[in-house]
């Protein structure tokens, strides 16, 4: 039998921490004075924070010093714990509960691969956190999506090649990000933004229940 491993993109596939993000943009944007969408945030989905400041300052056509740059990542940072820290178990996303109990039950282990600095933080709002064998997040790499450092240290974390990887993700950087490490990519969302995925689905409840016994039934 082979072995495999799991690892789950968190905003997103875990829970849906995309509303406070924007939230916290839109009202950064409000204070520069310009229109910040839901469309304009559906361009920050997975990319890092640093990054994300980027594509908005971009969006409002400003041109900002490094400091206030600076200045600007640390408040909005300090108004999505503000949210993040209101969340509880009621925020994990439907399906997630019974696909961890369902790996639990086929001794298949996981980890988390995010781009959020967040992540140990979200994971302990909703009781997730001591379920994961290990946590890669914004802080423990040096690339972001779609670079596929953040799944390669997971793969490390699991002692397992990346081939036997099965890699969540909601965001088109996320799915190719796996794919660049090599992994099985599945694509938690829209299949049509996502198509460069392995596999696709709207959401994690519409995961056969029978899904990871033909990897493991895989002779390698
Ligand atoms: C990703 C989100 O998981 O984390 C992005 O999809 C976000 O939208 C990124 O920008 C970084 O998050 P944080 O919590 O470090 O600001
Ligand atoms: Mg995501």
């Amino acid at each position: 039998m082979k072995t495999i491993g799991v690892i789950f993109d968190l905003d997103g596939v875990i829970v849906d921490t995309a509303k406070y993000h924007f939230l916290a943009w839109k009202s950064l944007a409000d204070n520069l004075g310009f229109e910040f969408t839901e469309a304009h945030n559906e361009l920050l989905k997975g990319v890092s924070r640093v990054r994300s400041l980027e594509i908005l300052l971009d969006i409002g056509n400003l041109e900002l010093s490094e400091e206030k740059k600076q200045e600007y990542l640390i408040s909005k940072n300090e108004h999505y714990l503000k949210y993040i820290t209101q969340m509880g178990s009621e925020e994990i996303l439907p399906g997630v509960i019974s696909l961890l109990d369902n790996l639990d039950g086929l001794n298949i282990e996981y980890v988390l691969g995010s781009a959020s600095k967040n992540a140990p933080l979200i994971l302990k709002q909703v009781g997730l956190f001591d379920r994961f064998k290990g946590i890669v997040d914004g802080n423990s790499v040096s690339s972001a999506k779609p670079d596929p450092e953040v799944f390669l240290i997971g793969a490390q974390k699991l002692s397992l090649p990346p081939e036997n990887c099965i890699v969540f993700e909601d965001a088109i950087a996320g799915v190719e990000a796996a794919n660049r490490a090599n992994m099985t990519s599945i694509g938690i969302g829209d299949a049509e933004t996502l198509n460069e995925a392995d596999y696709n689905y709207n959401n994690l409840t519409e995961l056969p229940q029978n899904f990871f016994n033909m990897f493991l039934a895989e002779k390698v």
